[in-house]
């Protein structure tokens, strides 16, 4: 099967950039949305982001033309999907959405289409339970932001084939980007395994009053060559977003203590100090 057109579900921060490296590299690309609101917003932001791209000379007028016949936005997913080889679902974080999701998509794309999800925390394989094709059934999980992050981390459920992995590759290559494959659909995956307990180790640190947080992401800058300090980066994320995921993998690997979140990250996201999308988390914004 070739995989031409590919419908992306949910056009929040993920699916809009998602959306847009699929179309740039040539696929028929529908965006969904339950939001026609969203949708709009989805649609601004890739024409101010490709605007961009013309005026730093990465891409030609003409190319922009050809993204936007490629590129359509629209509210009825089934429909989308129908004429799908490949699905990649971005909606909200919520197993009981996704689940939805999967099947509605399950009974309206194509028997050979491959269903994916760009979750960051929920079992691949639940949401293949969801669905009559659980070998055709991945995690495709796209790093934020996505036209800039080199990485796909792909992700094999218990019963996802070769075949759907190799398939996955190969488009997540053909948008430029390079991928990591967690063989195992374990909690975190690779990725949020390696960073969640080291933004926690460092939230542990300032905690403990052992370093400030300028010195502790000094500390990983300059002593351990990261671009970003763990506490920036996690003012980035939302911490939010960054308990919640901890709270996965605590659970997930039974209470595991090298997961357990620092009761600091749970007294900042109590006081609504979640980071640079409200001004304030470990730096003020
Ligand atoms: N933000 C990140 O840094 C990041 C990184 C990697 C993976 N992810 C994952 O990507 C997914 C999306 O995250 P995001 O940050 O783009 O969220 P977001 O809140 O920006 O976007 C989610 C979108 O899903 C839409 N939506 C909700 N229910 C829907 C439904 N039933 N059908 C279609 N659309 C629906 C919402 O209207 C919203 O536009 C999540 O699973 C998240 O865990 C996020």
């Amino acid at each position: 099967m070739k995989i031409e057109t590919v419908t992306v579900v949910g056009s929040g921060q993920m699916g809009s950039g998602i959306a847009q490296v699929c179309a740039v590299a040539g696929y028929e690309t529908y965006v969904t949305d339950l939001s026609g609101a969203q949708l709009e917003k989805s649609e601004a932001g890739i024409r101010k982001r490709l605007a961009r791209n013309v005026e730093k000379g990465r891409m030609t007028s003409q190319e922009i033309d050809g993204v936007w016949e490629r590129l359509h936005f629209v509210q009825d997913a089934r429909k989308a999907a129908g004429q799908s080889q490949l699905i990649i679902e971005a909606a909200i974080e919520k197993l009981d959405v996704k689940t939805e999701i999967f099947k509605m998509l399950d009974e309206a794309a194509p028997e050979e289409a491959i269903l994916t999800s760009n979750t960051s925390s929920i079992p691949i394989t639940t949401l293949a339970a969801a669905t009559k094709r659980p070998p055709k059934v991945a995690g495709m999980h796209f790093m934020n932001p996505v036209p800039v992050m080199k990485l796909v981390e792909l992700i094999a459920g218990l019963q996802t084939s070769q075949e759907t992995l190799a398939a996955i590759r190969e488009v997540a290559e053909s948008v430029g980007k390079q991928v990591v494959v967690a063989q195992k659909d374990m909690p975190g995956f690779i990725v949020n395994r390696l960073l969640m307990p080291s933004i926690n180790e460092a939230v542990w640190l300032l905690h403990e009053g052992i370093g400030s947080a300028r010195d502790i992401d000094k500390g990983a800058r300059l002593g351990l060559n990261h671009p970003m300090g763990p506490l920036t980066l996690a003012d980035f994320i939302g911490l939010d977003t960054c308990l919640f995921i901890l709270e996965v993998l605590y659970e997930g690997y039974g209470g595991d203590p090298r997961f357990r979140p620092c009761p600091l990250l749970k007294q900042m996201v109590g006081a609504g100090h979640l980071g640079r999308k409200v001004g304030r988390g470990f730096y003020e914004y």
